[in-house]
């Protein structure tokens, strides 16, 4: 008899038997069981199917009334271990400053880190626990989260140690990114390089040695990295055999892409500003781009040209970006409805991006991001809905009311 029987639902959504990523025209099919059941055994997804079969009896029985059913979201671009919220250079940037103008003057990511190396280990643990148990009520199951506001080596190691503890506490599946050059701390503004080695010479031997990261990322942009830094970073990296998960083309296309694929990293993320010679360059690469809307909707900034880069064939993936800077929420249905309204996806290739390439971008994709018999049991019940398209059209409003991950809710 399976541990629970889930009857009743009225749409089961994203069943689907493959990790391979959605592309350009298949990003708008979702595969969804109407009138469905679905049981769980042994924390993993048991059996479903159409209600006119449903099984009888279950150890436990819930009535989704129909409600649907969803995969868990995956957050494949988090910073949610940091020291302090940000909304004084929220307030400068309603007055005019924009977000490089705030970074040159010593704010933003310099500001998390200077905050973060006075913070004990035990409460940068506690306020990203409390984050991570937001976001599973937005039915997020699985998050990425980076290092990169320590900027230290005691810095950095400090936040990969939180992120482990995490990693062992939480019920939510989480990978770690070393984010060494998220930003070039003040003091080696005329020895970039010296930084630079810190990084690989310091920093990358003893997070391998302590298995702290999964991954390794850099922010490739003016005034931050250069695409050769980033090359190099890259290189360092795979050597102790972390891929690659990019921040670049927020603000400026500066060969960051071609570096990353060339690299062959695992994503690329944000692209706000993309051309058509890099979007080519996607085509022709197993990267999977990222995008998160939620930093240019909070930035003011414009938007990745998320249309283009589907109708041209490409498959993409949604994030939060969740961080104290340029994205204060880690709101994945927020997220969709966002690249709804501003980037013009459809609710179905949305859903996908947050799910099956979602998974691909955070390398969970044999696990994660669908309903499969056999996988871990990591969905969520919402509220009866008229249709798929309600979860997005009802922005700012929760429809998410039950989570369970590994069949326990
Ligand atoms: O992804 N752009 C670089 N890093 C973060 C912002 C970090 C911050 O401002 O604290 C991002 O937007
Ligand atoms: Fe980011």
């Amino acid at each position: 008899m399976p541990s629970l029987l889930i009857k009743n639902i009225g749409k089961l959504v994203q069943v689907k038997d493959t990790n391979e990523a959605v592309k350009g025209k298949q990003l708008k099919e979702l595969s969804c069981i109407d009138n469905a059941w679905l049981t769980v055994d042994g924390g993993e997804f048991a059996d479903f199917g159409a209600m006119k079969y449903c099984p009888l009896r279950a150890e436990g029985i819930i009535d989704a009334k129909g409600g649907m059913v969803f995969p868990t979201w995956c957050d494949s671009h988090t910073h949610l271990v940091f020291a302090k919220s940000r909304e004084d250079e929220f307030v400068d940037r309603i007055k005019g400053l924009t977000y490089a103008e705030i970074a040159q003057k010593g704010g933003g990511i310099l500001n998390s880190a200077r905050r973060l190396n006075e913070m004990s280990e035990d409460e940068l643990y506690e306020s990203a626990m409390a984050r991570l148990t937001e976001i599973r009520s937005y039915g997020t199951g699985a998050v990425e989260i980076k290092s990169g506001y320590g900027l230290s080596v005691a810095g950095e190691l400090k936040m990969l140690r939180v992120i482990k503890r995490l990693k062992h506490h939480s019920d939510l599946t989480i990978k770690a990114t070393f984010l060494g050059a998220h930003a070039l701390p003040a003091k080696y503004k005329e020895n970039r390089n010296k930084y630079l080695e810190l990084i690989v010479n310091e920093m990358l031997p003893q997070i391998a040695k302590e298995g702290l990261a999964d991954y390794i990322d850099a922010f490739c942009e003016k005034g931050f990295f250069t695409p050769k830094e980033t090359a190099y970073l890259i290189e360092e990296g795979a050597k102790y055999g972390l891929p690659a998960k990019i921040h670049t083309n927020q603000f400026n296309s500066m060969g960051g892409i071609e570096t990353s694929v060339g690299g062959n990293a695992l994503s690329v993320d944000h692209l706000e500003v993309l051309n058509d010679a890099e979007i080519a360059v996607l085509k022709n690469s197993n990267t999977m781009p990222v995008l998160l809307p939620s930093a240019p909707f909070f930035l003011g900034d414009h938007y990745p040209p998320a249309r283009k880069m589907i109708d041209s064939g490409l498959p993409v993936a949604l994030a939060t970006d969740y961080n104290p800077g340029s994205s204060p929420s880690g709101n994945m249905p927020f997220v969709i409805s966002l690249a709804c309204i501003k980037m013009k996806m459809l609710p179905e290739e949305a859903i996908n991006a947050a799910t099956v390439n979602a998974a691909i971008a955070m390398g969970i994709q044999d696990t994660h991001g669908r309903i499969e018999k056999g996988l871990p049991a990591n969905f969520f019940i919402t509220k009866p809905m008229p249709s798929l398209a309600y979860l997005p059209y009802a922005f700012g409003s929760s429809q998410v009311e039950r989570v369970f991950l590994k069949g326990r809710e």
